[in-house]
């Protein structure tokens, strides 16, 4: 069975755009392929964050993706640093990486231009931790979003370098990409996310929820009622795609464009959809809430099979490397 390997950071509360975007592919993905989910921890230090929140956001992060279904009879989820061969083999691999293709990173320049007081080694090598995230258990396959397409492209760089010097043990990974549309943030502006705050929670109550959606934006040069509006440009229908079936999808397709259903309905239709979606994986999360001892359970043993894997690999390179063993 082919291996698809793919991460997460721990910040904590998932949104809509996560959900429609990454892990409801990624649990589909566990029907045919033998897949290793990680929560990467490493990866969040890379960037300040608060000290203090760190455990419960990586707890919660892993506590969410059980509970859209990523379940322990499906794949492993686990945490990044309780496999500490992904650093190892990080290190190794920042000896074939050239500084020049980091430095290209659309992600380090973005994230370097945020955090200009803090410009450190392990943002501008955070590809290569992503590297060997991958190939440590030499997955063929990694579904991502395409902001991240040109770090699983370093990830077959990287490969490819390894291989050349030392032997080949490495496969070069493939990017999925997931066919879902991209969803924008309430304010219909920019893409949904938690750091510009436009986004809706996929563990928020039905009130939380429907305020949210409520007063989401829009087709913009929709103003009343009476107008007609374009699906096409609408950050709901965009939405409605993803929880929605093709009948209700013509029907608020025709409405908008003839004026004949007004936007709270439209939001309506995607509230109740929504919704019938969401409630089971929100009533999970809350009693994995009151059983973290289970979802602790499931990443230690998730870590102890990944790491029976990555031991492998690692014998395999240093053993290509040259290295003294003892
Ligand atoms: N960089 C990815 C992101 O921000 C997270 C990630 C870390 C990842 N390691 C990975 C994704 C390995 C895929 C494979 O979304």
């Amino acid at each position: 069975m082919k291996r698809i390997f793919s991460g997460i950071q721990p910040t904590g509360e998932i949104h809509l755009g996560n959900y429609v975007g990454a892990i409801r592919n990624w649990v589909e993905l566990t029907k045919e392929y033998d897949c290793i989910f990680c929560v990467v921890d490493y990866h969040a230090i890379t960037v300040d964050y608060p000290i203090e929140e760190l455990k419960k956001r990586t707890v919660e992060t892993a506590l969410i993706l059980i509970a859209c279904g990523l379940t322990p009879e499906k794949c492993r989820v686990f945490v990044q640093s309780h496999v500490p061969e992904h650093t190892e083999l990080a290190w190794i691999f920042n000896c074939v990486t050239p500084i020049g293709e980091l430095e290209r990173m659309t992600q380090f320049k973005d994230k370097s231009k945020q955090h200009r007081a803090n410009i450190n080694m392990g943002l501008m090598g955070y590809p290569v931790l992503q590297a060997s995230d991958i190939l440590i258990y030499k997955a063929g396959f990694v579904p991502v979003g395409e902001d991240q397409v040109q770090h699983v492209e370093l990830s077959r760089e990287v490969a490819r370098k390894f291989n050349a010097r030392f032997g080949e043990i490495f496969p070069e990974p493939k990017a999925l990409l997931s066919i879902a549309p991209k969803i924008l943030g309430v304010d219909g502006a920019a893409k949904m996310s938690k750091t510009l705050n436009n986004y809706i929670g996929i563990l928020e109550d039905e009130k939380a929820m429907w305020e949210k959606l409520r007063t989401a934006v829009t087709d913009v040069n929709r103003v009343r009622r009476a107008d007609p509006g374009n699906p096409e440009v609408c950050n709901i229908y965009t939405i409605h795609r993803a929880f929605s079936d093709n009948q209700v999808l013509l029907d608020v397709d025709k409405g908008c464009r003839t004026a004949g259903i007004g936007c709270i309905d439209c939001k309506k239709l995607l509230f109740k959809n929504l919704s019938e979606e969401l409630a089971p994986i929100r009533d999970r999360a809350f009693s994995l809430m009151k059983d973290t001892d289970y979802v602790i359970d499931v990443i230690q043993k998730s870590a102890c099979d990944c790491s029976a894997i990555a031991k492998e690999t690692m014998k395999e390179v240093r053993s290509a490397l040259g290295l003294l063993t003892i």
